[in-house]
């Protein structure tokens, strides 16, 4: 596997792979199995495969949430070696930003909601970067995970907007056997929290089941009093949202599908999850 650290050796690389079919998997580190199934996956559709690890500070809106970023770039390494990736892209912020950048994107509704409501600018540092990250890798293919629903569509709303040739693969989330997400975060919880906060995703699956009887409403009050019964939780929002457009829905419709989106801090930890309502 090459390690890559500069953008012209990343250029050169590219130019080498011009003919073959490139997947693209972007990440910032801390790598789990989460993180590998969409390294598979690429390894399954593409000739190569490429990632590239970098904690981009321009989508960090809370200066000790980047300080406190695990980073784990020798045991990354070990697992994209065992995952077959070809080559990673392990820039320094100096070599990405020679200067602070200057544009910023504006996604509309569907970053006023959610993620985009509660990290503002948050979505136009995950753009520019994504955006650098493709005019250099140029990929074919480039895989992100439904465990950040809203990104994938903020990420498909730019490859459609700005005509990028690349395909955006949405990739299912991996959990862990109790349910719980996998995420470069859940390592910062303590034993104690690691076990309780698999309710996440139990409250989503109730959520699922209150929506199928009980309608949207209900299921908002249900779920916000079943975390006001859990101290150790703090409920930054939950969402039943349309699936395309990300705005919130009063009624279950037959023909829209629907997302339910989660944010909650356990432990001074930010945890996020969403499930799909068919
Ligand atoms: P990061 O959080 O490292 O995630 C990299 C990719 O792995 C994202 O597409 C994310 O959705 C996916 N992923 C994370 N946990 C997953 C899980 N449990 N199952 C499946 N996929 C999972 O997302 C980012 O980095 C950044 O915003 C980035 C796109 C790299 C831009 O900086």
């Amino acid at each position: 596997m090459q390690i890559i650290r500069t953008k012209a050796h990343l250029l050169n690389l590219q130019q080498k792979y011009l003919t073959q079919l490139i997947g693209f998997v972007p990440t910032m580190g801390a790598l789990h199995q989460g993180h590998i199934s969409l390294f598979k996956r690429s390894r399954q559709e593409n000739d190569v495969t490429i990632g590239s690890i970098f904690v981009n500070p321009i989508q960090f809106n809370n200066e000790s949430d980047l300080i406190a970023y695990p980073r784990t770039e020798a045991e990354d390494l070990e697992l994209l070696k065992k995952a077959g990736c070809d080559a990673v892209f392990i820039p320094s912020v100096q070599e990405m930003y020679t200067q602070k950048p200057v544009i910023s994107f504006n996604f509309g509704a569907i970053e006023k909601v959610m993620e985009g409501a509660f990290r503002p600018g948050h979505f136009s540092g995950v753009a520019i970067v994504v955006s650098k990250l493709f005019n250099l890798v140029k990929p074919t293919n480039a895989y992100f995970g439904l465990k950040d629903y809203q990104q994938v569509t903020v990420i498909t709303q730019m490859v459609k907007d700005l005509s990028y040739p690349i395909n955006i693969i949405p990739c299912e989330t991996l959990r862990e056997p109790d349910g719980l997400a996998m995420s470069s975060r859940n390592r910062r919880l303590s034993p104690v929290k690691r076990q309780i906060a698999s309710k996440i995703y139990q409250s989503l699956q109730l959520a699922v089941k209150l929506l199928h009887s009980e309608g949207v409403e209900k299921t908002r009050t249900e779920i916000e009093a079943y975390y006001n019964q859990l101290p150790d939780f703090q409920l930054e929002y939950f969402e039943i949202a349309d699936a395309e457009t990300l705005q919130p829905v009063t009624i279950v419709e037959e023909h829209k599908r629907i997302v339910l989106c989660i944010a909650a801090y356990l432990d001074g930890v930010r945890l996020i999850d969403n499930i799909l309502f068919i």
